[in-house]
């Protein structure tokens, strides 16, 4: 993006990597949140509302010293379907991808029903994809219910950290 040149110098390159790019506006922070519950000593920078081509304005993040994998990027679906991931190694990029929509989500998100068995046990979590018109909707495998994705992005963070110590 040498055009942009207000992005080069507000976030410094990195020697090696992930930078994942094209975030819509707004989503950067859920998405940081995220990470951490994954990795709480990650070196991370983060752009806020950057001038992009495609989107009104974008979110970025740059994480030192951790190289995703398809199923790392995969986790981040729900808050940035087509934000693109680039795998940085000796300052270059080396791969680039979509994060894309996988067809599940396993060990990702705790289930909004209060009664269901992932909530009580640990057994783990796992939710099926099934796209819908008005956007994309979670089923949970064990207690079959369905639910918007808003339910998911917007899931506290607390209670995530809390799950994921017990589960994982
Ligand atoms: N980047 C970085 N450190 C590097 C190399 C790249 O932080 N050592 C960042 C760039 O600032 C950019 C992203 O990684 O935000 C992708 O880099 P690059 O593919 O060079 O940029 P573009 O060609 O503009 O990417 P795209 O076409 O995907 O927009
Ligand atoms: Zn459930």
């Amino acid at each position: 993006m040498s055009d942009l040149s207000g992005e080069k110098l507000s976030v410094e390159a990195i020697r090696s990597g992930t930078v994942i790019d094209h975030i819509p506006r707004g989503r950067g922070l859920r998405i940081l949140g995220r990470l951490q519950l994954k990795n709480s000593e990650a070196r991370i920078t983060v752009g806020l509302n950057l001038p992009s081509r495609n989107l009104s304005a974008k979110d970025l993040i740059k994480i030192d010293e951790w190289q995703f994998t398809e199923t790392d990027a995969a986790e981040l679906a729900l808050f940035a379907p087509n934000a693109t991931v680039n795998i940085v190694e000796n300052y270059k990029v080396k791969r680039k991808f979509t994060i894309g929509m996988p067809s599940e989500f396993v060990n990702v998100f705790w289930c909004p029903n209060a009664n269901c068995v992932t909530r009580h046990d640990s057994v783990g979590t796992r939710f099926k994809v099934n796209r819908t018109v008005d956007g994309v909707h979670l089923q949970c495998h064990f207690c079959e219910r369905g639910f918007s994705e808003e339910l998911f992005t917007e899931q506290d963070r607390l209670l995530g950290l809390a799950y994921m110590e017990t589960v994982v």
